[in-house]
């Protein structure tokens, strides 16, 4: 009965990984996959997660029993104020329904089911480009996607007018996702003052604002400055979705905890649709794990892990940038043709190179060297023992 089902292609990015794992090459480089590598090139378990780990497993009073279906409520209520901020009117008025779920992905798709089943609008405006999950995951939910302008290929930095204009002509009361920080896969975030621009065009058009938020504190180094755009727009009073990540930020990957939070209006308004969030996640997989949440509501309790986690994050955006100035720097000693000073501007975990699919096929064929399509490296992957490598790689393509 299955003999019909034809091979589906590997995913853009996930399936970088796939075909990194098969080649023998020793001198391979994973560049794909936007995970935090040492400068040994391996992957970091925080110092402080290892701590908050011992906590859990000496804690005998610990049990393995179901959590409620928005998951446990410390986490849910920690998460609220690590992105909204502690003294967040939204969260003291009771505003404010926070539900935890399967990581960005996850929490992106509940808050896509909910707007499906209750909003009024079904259409939701994605950046262009955007993370390739997001269409998937918001045409699965039921919406409908379209794109408004973002990235400007000349400049290699934001198309501002373009997002004005899309924006502006968007159906009222249409949903737009917005990148909280460290666009993916561009590095490029609006300005302060942009995002303000931005607020006030999408609050004057109705426009609902749907932030994803898997970057707070790898954009800048600092939690509070990397929220600023999520907290603009709920210090207005208005409503907002925001879908969080632990996967960077605590390298928390594999143990998928995130949170969806929902601003509301009134308390009143918050109550019932957590309500109906609980019927969205419950047919979909009843609850969510246990031990991931327990480890972001150990570390974000505590005063003592909350410092120490910040000085970790902050070590590994500074090494991320310290990246960026040797690969820049590599190219301009190469004397590679083009301005790479994008890579410095870019911001987070990538670096919208500029190069195209064709260069980028050569430079995984004869340099062994595996990224997405679409020319965006994982800085976090590279290392100073491999950035000559990258640069002689980059240098080859562009002057073949
Ligand atoms: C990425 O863009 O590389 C990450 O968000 C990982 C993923 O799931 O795609």
């Amino acid at each position: 009965v299955f003999s019909h089902v034809v091979q589906a292609p590997e995913d853009p990015i996930l399936g970088v990984t796939v075909a990194y794992n098969k080649d023998p090459s020793p001198v391979k480089l994973n560049l794909g996959v936007g995970a935090y590598r040492t400068e040994e090139g391996k992957p970091l378990v925080l110092n402080v997660v290892r701590k908050a780990e011992q906590q859990l497993v000496n804690d005998r009073a610990r049990v393995k029993e179901y959590l409620p279906i928005i998951g446990l409520a410390e986490f849910n209520k920690l998460s609220a104020k690590l992105i909204f901020g502690a003294d967040s009117p939204a969260i003291q008025e009771n505003r404010v329904t926070t539900v935890q779920c399967l990581s960005g992905t996850g929490s992106l798709r509940v808050g896509a089911e909910f707007l499906a089943k209750h909003y009024h609008q079904r259409t939701i405006y994605v950046p262009l480009p955007t993370w390739g999950n997001h269409p998937k995951v918001f045409t699965l939910a039921g919406l409908s996607v379209k794109t408004y302008r973002y990235y400007d290929p000349a400049t290699r930095g934001l198309n501002f007018q373009g997002l004005l204009e899309d924006l502006g002509s968007a159906p009222a009361g249409a949903i737009v996702l917005l990148h909280a920080c460290a666009h993916n896969p561009t590095g490029v975030d609006p300005t302060l003052q942009q995002w303000e621009q931005i607020r006030q065009l999408m609050r004057s058009k109705k426009l609902l604002p749907f932030f994803d938020s898997a970057y707070q504190g790898f954009a800048s180094g600092s939690l509070d400055a990397d929220a600023q755009s999520v907290r603009m727009f709920v210090a207005d009073g208005g409503e907002c979705l925001a879908a969080q990540s632990y996967a960077k930020n605590m390298g928390l990957y594999g143990e998928r905890v995130g949170a969806l939070s929902i601003v509301c209006k009134t308390a009143d308004v918050a109550g019932k649709v957590e309500s109906q969030l609980k019927l969205v996640i419950r047919p979909m997989y009843s609850n969510p794990p246990i031990h991931g949440a327990s480890i972001v509501a150990a570390i974000l309790r505590d005063r003592n892990l909350y410092s120490e986690w910040t000085i970790e994050l902050k070590a590994m955006a500074d090494r991320i940038i310290s990246m960026r100035h040797q690969l820049c720097d590599a190219l301009r000693a190469r004397g590679t043709p083009g301005d790479w000073s994008h890579i410095i501007k870019q911001i987070g975990m990538f670096t919208f190179t500029g190069l195209n699919s064709k260069q980028v096929t050569f430079m995984t064929k004869e340099y062994h060297i595996y990224m997405t399509s679409d020319g965006r490296i994982s800085m976090a992957g590279l290392s100073s023992k491999t950035v000559p490598h990258l640069a002689d790689a980059i240098h080859a393509a562009v002057t073949r």
